[in-house]
């Protein structure tokens, strides 16, 4: 099978990353002024969701509608999947006749089984892994706002989780340094800090991730899935509430970041998010901007009639 798929920022290389944000930027233009751009007529993405979604569905859906195409949510619920087809059988079937297909899923495993039995492209829309869609739209936010972030410092705090391995990904792929603050027990897995160990740096305190940090993320402590240990995080992850006050630790021009969904006086303090340091909203836009490249990229442009 020999399309390009997209379940981890390792599957580009860093010019291809620089070009995504680049075009990210430019797409982003065309639409605020005005622009039609439909490269992708007749085209059809996939997106299969085993888990809820907002930004996600939102944004794949509104971006291959504008860039001329169409897009197809399936639940798993009422799809065939929920009664015992297997993934590999699905993804023969739907890369028939489909141009690529997005998948929220729990096991990592299922993208790869969907990727290595597909002629159409796969592309990772959060897995327990890993979220590579988001950390698109993160780097354009940074470009956005403070130009290049190479050499930068970018404090994670909070849990070791799929947010938490891409920033990982990003930092080897970007090129900038990682300050990990996450309670003992709640480390990023090794093999993803073993993509980037001269870059990636673990501490238990927050306070110490933050110091002069170019870049603040966090995220929810409960991810889903995880719904029965939320009582258990809560207490643990209690001392890693992101507050004005620690951002006050940080270089003066930090930016705050959180993918979202955002819980209020948990992660975050309650008045977070309206914090000028905060970019969650030009964040959660790049969605739809970031994921347009991505799928002009991955998609070939559609057929030439005669
Ligand atoms: N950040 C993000 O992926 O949001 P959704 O879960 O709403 O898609
Ligand atoms: N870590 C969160 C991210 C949601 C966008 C989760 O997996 O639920």
């Amino acid at each position: 099978m020999s399309a390009r798929h997209f379940l981890s920022l390792m599957d580009c290389t860093p010019q291809e990353l620089a070009n995504l944000i680049r075009r990210g930027i430019e797409l982003k233009d065309l639409r605020n002024g005005g622009t039609l751009f439909e490269p992708l007529k007749n085209r059809v993405l996939g997106m299969i969701f085993e888990k809820a979604s907002t930004r996600t569905r939102l944004s794949f859906e509104a971006g291959m509608i504008q860039l001329g195409g169409q897009a197809i949510f399936l639940s798993p619920r009422d799809s065939q999947l929920n009664r015992g087809e297997p993934v590999s059988d699905t993804a023969i079937v739907m890369s028939r006749m489909l141009d690529a297909v997005m998948i929220r899923t729990f096991s990592h495993s299922t993208l790869r089984i969907f990727a290595e039995n597909s002629r159409v492209p796969i592309i990772n829309g959060l897995s327990d892994d890993l979220h590579p869609c988001q950390l698109l739209a993160d780097m354009q936010t940074f470009h956005e706002q403070r130009g290049s972030i190479q050499g930068k410092i970018v404090a994670w705090i909070g849990d070791g989780n799929n947010m938490c391995n891409t920033y990982i990904e990003a930092a080897h792929q970007f090129d900038f340094q990682l300050r990990i603050a996450c309670p003992e027990g709640f480390d990023p897995q090794p093999k993803f800090i073993a993509i980037a160990p001269d870059r990636v740096q673990i501490v238990r305190d927050p306070r110490e991730a933050v110091a002069g940090a170019h870049l603040v993320s966090t995220d929810v402590w409960t991810s889903m899935g995880q719904e029965t240990e939320e009582e258990d995080r809560l207490a643990r992850f209690k001392p890693y509430q992101v507050t004005g006050e620690l951002l006050d630790l940080a270089a003066d021009d930090v930016l705050f970041m959180h993918c979202l969904p955002a819980h209020r006086g948990e992660e975050i303090s309650l008045d977070l998010l309206d914090d000028p340091r905060s970019v969650v909203w030009d964040q959660a836009e790049n969605r739809l901007h970031a994921q347009k490249a991505l799928l002009e990229f991955l998609i070939e442009p559609a057929y030439h009639h005669a």
